[in-house]
Protein backbone atom coordinates (compact mmCIF):
# COMPACT_ATOMS: atom_id res chain seq x y z
CA UNK A 1 0.00 0.00 0.00
CA UNK A 2 1.37 3.34 -0.90
CA UNK A 3 1.96 5.54 1.73
CA UNK A 4 -0.59 8.15 3.19
CA UNK A 5 0.50 11.91 3.93
CA UNK A 6 -2.71 14.48 5.15
CA UNK A 7 -1.47 18.06 5.19
CA UNK A 8 -3.72 19.51 8.06
CA UNK A 9 -3.88 23.30 7.45
CA UNK A 10 -6.02 23.99 10.78
CA UNK A 11 -6.80 27.72 10.79
CA UNK A 12 -3.89 28.62 8.32
CA UNK A 13 -3.90 30.03 4.75
CA UNK A 14 -5.49 32.71 2.64
CA UNK A 15 -7.01 32.01 -1.08
CA UNK A 16 -3.32 33.37 -2.53
CA UNK A 17 -0.90 31.42 -0.20
CA UNK A 18 -3.31 28.00 -1.18
CA UNK A 19 -3.04 28.62 -4.53
CA UNK A 20 0.92 29.53 -4.49
CA UNK A 21 1.66 26.16 -2.62
CA UNK A 22 -0.77 24.19 -5.19
CA UNK A 23 0.82 25.60 -7.99
CA UNK A 24 4.34 24.84 -6.67
CA UNK A 25 4.06 21.12 -4.91
CA UNK A 26 5.27 17.81 -6.55
CA UNK A 27 3.67 15.08 -5.67
CA UNK A 28 5.59 11.60 -6.06
CA UNK A 29 3.59 9.24 -7.44
CA UNK A 30 4.78 6.61 -4.88
CA UNK A 31 2.93 8.67 -2.24
CA UNK A 32 -1.28 9.45 -1.75
CA UNK A 33 -1.78 13.41 -0.57
CA UNK A 34 -4.74 14.78 0.98
CA UNK A 35 -5.11 18.47 1.74
CA UNK A 36 -7.23 19.21 5.15
CA UNK A 37 -7.97 22.54 3.96
CA UNK A 38 -10.33 25.46 6.00
CA UNK A 39 -14.10 25.67 4.21
CA UNK A 40 -13.36 28.93 3.03
CA UNK A 41 -10.49 27.31 0.41
CA UNK A 42 -12.55 23.61 -0.63
CA UNK A 43 -14.82 24.87 -3.09
CA UNK A 44 -11.88 26.87 -5.07
CA UNK A 45 -9.26 24.16 -4.71
CA UNK A 46 -10.64 20.42 -5.17
CA UNK A 47 -10.23 20.88 -8.56
CA UNK A 48 -6.20 22.41 -8.94
CA UNK A 49 -5.76 19.68 -6.10
CA UNK A 50 -7.11 17.03 -8.49
CA UNK A 51 -5.27 17.98 -11.11
CA UNK A 52 -1.92 17.80 -9.29
CA UNK A 53 -3.10 14.33 -7.46
CA UNK A 54 -4.23 15.47 -4.25
CA UNK A 55 -7.51 14.97 -2.75
CA UNK A 56 -8.90 18.17 -0.66
CA UNK A 57 -10.41 17.44 2.28
CA UNK A 58 -12.33 18.89 5.30
CA UNK A 59 -11.56 19.51 8.47
CA UNK A 60 -14.82 19.06 10.89
CA UNK A 61 -18.26 19.07 10.07
CA UNK A 62 -21.59 18.56 11.82
CA UNK A 63 -23.46 15.90 12.49
CA UNK A 64 -26.83 17.06 11.90
CA UNK A 65 -28.54 16.55 8.10
CA UNK A 66 -29.44 20.49 7.92
CA UNK A 67 -31.04 22.70 9.98
CA UNK A 68 -30.93 25.70 12.46
CA UNK A 69 -27.25 25.76 13.61
CA UNK A 70 -25.39 28.51 12.99
CA UNK A 71 -22.34 28.26 12.08
CA UNK A 72 -21.85 24.44 11.13
CA UNK A 73 -21.26 22.76 7.91
CA UNK A 74 -23.55 20.04 6.86
CA UNK A 75 -21.89 16.67 4.93
CA UNK A 76 -23.96 17.13 2.33
CA UNK A 77 -22.63 20.86 1.61
CA UNK A 78 -19.18 19.13 1.73
CA UNK A 79 -20.39 16.82 -1.18
CA UNK A 80 -21.84 19.33 -2.84
CA UNK A 81 -18.29 20.66 -3.30
CA UNK A 82 -16.76 17.07 -4.12
CA UNK A 83 -15.02 17.05 -1.12
CA UNK A 84 -15.82 13.36 -0.05
CA UNK A 85 -13.33 13.11 3.03
CA UNK A 86 -13.21 14.63 6.62
CA UNK A 87 -11.59 14.39 9.64
CA UNK A 88 -13.41 13.62 12.43
CA UNK A 89 -12.64 14.17 15.95
CA UNK A 90 -9.46 16.09 15.94
CA UNK A 91 -8.02 16.51 18.97
CA UNK A 92 -8.16 20.05 18.78
CA UNK A 93 -12.03 19.46 18.62
CA UNK A 94 -11.78 17.10 21.16
CA UNK A 95 -10.52 19.62 23.95
CA UNK A 96 -10.80 23.34 22.49
CA UNK A 97 -14.35 22.97 21.51
CA UNK A 98 -15.17 19.93 23.51
CA UNK A 99 -16.53 17.48 21.47
CA UNK A 100 -17.14 14.36 23.10
CA UNK A 101 -16.78 10.77 21.99
CA UNK A 102 -20.71 10.87 21.52
CA UNK A 103 -20.83 13.66 19.68
CA UNK A 104 -17.83 12.16 17.45
CA UNK A 105 -19.49 9.52 17.36
CA UNK A 106 -22.75 10.81 15.80
CA UNK A 107 -20.92 12.83 12.79
CA UNK A 108 -18.62 9.53 11.93
CA UNK A 109 -22.09 8.18 11.40
CA UNK A 110 -23.50 11.05 9.51
CA UNK A 111 -20.78 10.99 7.61
CA UNK A 112 -20.80 7.55 6.62
CA UNK A 113 -24.48 7.28 6.14
CA UNK A 114 -23.86 10.24 3.36
CA UNK A 115 -21.41 8.43 1.58
CA UNK A 116 -18.37 9.94 2.86
CA UNK A 117 -15.09 8.95 3.74
CA UNK A 118 -13.96 9.93 7.53
CA UNK A 119 -10.25 10.55 8.84
CA UNK A 120 -11.10 9.35 12.81
CA UNK A 121 -8.17 10.81 15.24
CA UNK A 122 -7.82 9.31 18.12
CA UNK A 123 -5.38 9.53 20.96
CA UNK A 124 -4.57 9.91 24.79
CA UNK A 125 -3.52 12.53 26.86
CA UNK A 126 -0.38 12.71 28.59
CA UNK A 127 -2.32 12.24 31.86
CA UNK A 128 -3.26 9.09 30.50
CA UNK A 129 0.20 8.03 29.09
CA UNK A 130 1.27 8.32 32.16
CA UNK A 131 -1.30 6.35 33.61
CA UNK A 132 -0.66 3.88 31.15
CA UNK A 133 -4.01 4.18 29.99
CA UNK A 134 -3.27 4.95 26.16
CA UNK A 135 -4.72 1.41 24.88
CA UNK A 136 -8.11 1.67 26.54
CA UNK A 137 -8.61 5.28 25.79
CA UNK A 138 -8.09 4.51 22.28
CA UNK A 139 -10.02 1.17 22.15
CA UNK A 140 -12.72 3.19 23.82
CA UNK A 141 -12.48 6.41 21.39
CA UNK A 142 -12.53 3.86 18.37
CA UNK A 143 -15.08 1.57 19.36
CA UNK A 144 -17.59 4.22 20.50
CA UNK A 145 -17.05 5.89 17.23
CA UNK A 146 -17.24 3.13 14.87
CA UNK A 147 -20.51 1.61 16.78
CA UNK A 148 -23.27 2.21 13.00
CA UNK A 149 -20.20 1.99 10.87
CA UNK A 150 -20.48 -1.23 7.85
CA UNK A 151 -18.18 -0.66 5.89
CA UNK A 152 -14.73 -0.89 6.78
CA UNK A 153 -13.73 0.83 3.42
CA UNK A 154 -15.34 4.41 4.75
CA UNK A 155 -12.89 5.10 7.36
CA UNK A 156 -9.22 5.38 7.75
CA UNK A 157 -7.63 6.15 11.80
CA UNK A 158 -5.44 8.35 12.70
CA UNK A 159 -3.39 7.60 15.90
CA UNK A 160 -2.67 11.52 17.17
CA UNK A 161 -1.34 11.35 21.03
CA UNK A 162 -2.77 14.96 22.47
CA UNK A 163 0.75 15.60 24.01
CA UNK A 164 2.27 15.38 20.76
CA UNK A 165 0.23 17.90 18.82
CA UNK A 166 2.34 20.52 17.87
CA UNK A 167 4.82 20.10 21.06
CA UNK A 168 7.95 18.78 18.74
CA UNK A 169 7.84 15.88 21.12
CA UNK A 170 6.96 12.28 19.88
CA UNK A 171 6.74 8.73 21.28
CA UNK A 172 9.70 6.41 19.76
CA UNK A 173 8.05 4.69 16.18
CA UNK A 174 8.54 1.58 18.05
CA UNK A 175 5.76 2.80 20.29
CA UNK A 176 3.77 4.23 17.94
CA UNK A 177 3.92 0.76 15.65
CA UNK A 178 3.24 -1.30 18.95
CA UNK A 179 -0.32 0.89 19.29
CA UNK A 180 -1.21 0.31 15.76
CA UNK A 181 -0.78 -3.66 16.14
CA UNK A 182 -3.20 -2.62 18.91
CA UNK A 183 -5.66 -0.58 17.11
CA UNK A 184 -5.89 -2.92 13.82
CA UNK A 185 -6.99 -5.89 16.41
CA UNK A 186 -10.00 -3.50 17.98
CA UNK A 187 -10.60 -2.76 13.95
CA UNK A 188 -10.25 -6.78 13.03
CA UNK A 189 -12.29 -7.47 15.52
CA UNK A 190 -15.48 -5.37 14.40
CA UNK A 191 -15.14 -5.81 11.47
CA UNK A 192 -13.32 -9.11 10.71
CA UNK A 193 -10.81 -9.41 7.48
CA UNK A 194 -12.12 -6.02 6.42
CA UNK A 195 -9.97 -4.43 9.01
CA UNK A 196 -6.72 -5.34 8.05
CA UNK A 197 -6.81 -2.94 4.99
CA UNK A 198 -8.28 0.21 7.11
CA UNK A 199 -5.17 2.48 7.06
CA UNK A 200 -3.78 3.87 10.34
CA UNK A 201 -1.75 6.77 10.51
CA UNK A 202 0.44 8.28 12.77
CA UNK A 203 0.12 12.31 13.54
CA UNK A 204 2.15 14.73 16.20
CA UNK A 205 5.15 16.62 15.19
CA UNK A 206 5.77 15.04 12.45
CA UNK A 207 8.19 16.55 10.23
CA UNK A 208 10.56 15.77 7.14
CA UNK A 209 13.33 14.72 9.78
CA UNK A 210 11.56 12.64 11.95
CA UNK A 211 8.98 10.97 9.08
CA UNK A 212 11.25 8.42 8.11
CA UNK A 213 11.20 6.32 11.11
CA UNK A 214 7.53 6.30 11.37
CA UNK A 215 6.74 5.42 7.81
CA UNK A 216 9.34 2.80 7.83
CA UNK A 217 7.82 0.99 10.34
CA UNK A 218 5.05 -1.93 9.02
CA UNK A 219 1.92 -0.84 10.71
CA UNK A 220 2.27 2.80 9.76
CA UNK A 221 0.42 3.61 7.25
CA UNK A 222 1.11 7.19 6.82
CA UNK A 223 1.13 10.27 8.75
CA UNK A 224 -0.94 13.49 9.56
CA UNK A 225 0.85 16.21 9.21
CA UNK A 226 0.04 19.69 11.09
CA UNK A 227 2.47 22.87 11.40
CA UNK A 228 5.42 20.24 8.80
CA UNK A 229 2.53 21.24 6.49
CA UNK A 230 2.42 24.69 6.33
CA UNK A 231 5.71 25.88 4.37
CA UNK A 232 5.97 24.44 1.18
CA UNK A 233 9.59 23.09 1.24
CA UNK A 234 9.28 21.85 4.37
CA UNK A 235 6.24 19.52 3.04
CA UNK A 236 7.82 19.03 -0.23
CA UNK A 237 10.87 17.61 1.93
CA UNK A 238 8.60 15.48 3.72
CA UNK A 239 6.80 14.09 0.99
CA UNK A 240 10.41 13.11 -1.15
CA UNK A 241 11.86 11.54 1.96
CA UNK A 242 8.49 9.08 1.89
CA UNK A 243 9.20 8.51 -1.21
CA UNK A 244 12.41 7.35 -1.05
CA UNK A 245 10.69 4.65 1.47
CA UNK A 246 8.39 3.87 -0.78
CA UNK A 247 11.26 3.20 -3.39
CA UNK A 248 13.39 0.84 -1.00
P1 LIG B 1 1.41 18.82 14.30
O1 LIG B 1 -0.18 18.61 14.19
O2 LIG B 1 2.03 18.08 13.15
O3 LIG B 1 1.62 20.29 14.24
O4 LIG B 1 1.85 18.24 15.61
C1 LIG B 1 -0.72 17.37 13.83
C2 LIG B 1 -2.21 17.45 13.85
O5 LIG B 1 -2.76 18.18 14.67
O6 LIG B 1 -2.90 16.79 13.05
Amino acid sequence: MNKIIIANWKMHKTREEAFSYLEQISVPSEVVVKIAAPFTLLSELVIPAHKKQIEIIAQNMYAEKQGAFTGEVSAMMLKDLSVQTTLIGHSERRHIFHETNEDIQKKLERAIVEGMHAVLCVGETLEQREKGLEKETIEQQISSAIEGVVQADQITIAYEPVWAIGSNKTPEPETVNDIHAHIRQILEKYFLEDGKNIPILYGGSVSQDNIVSFVDMPNIDGALVGSASLALEKFQALLNNVKDVSIC
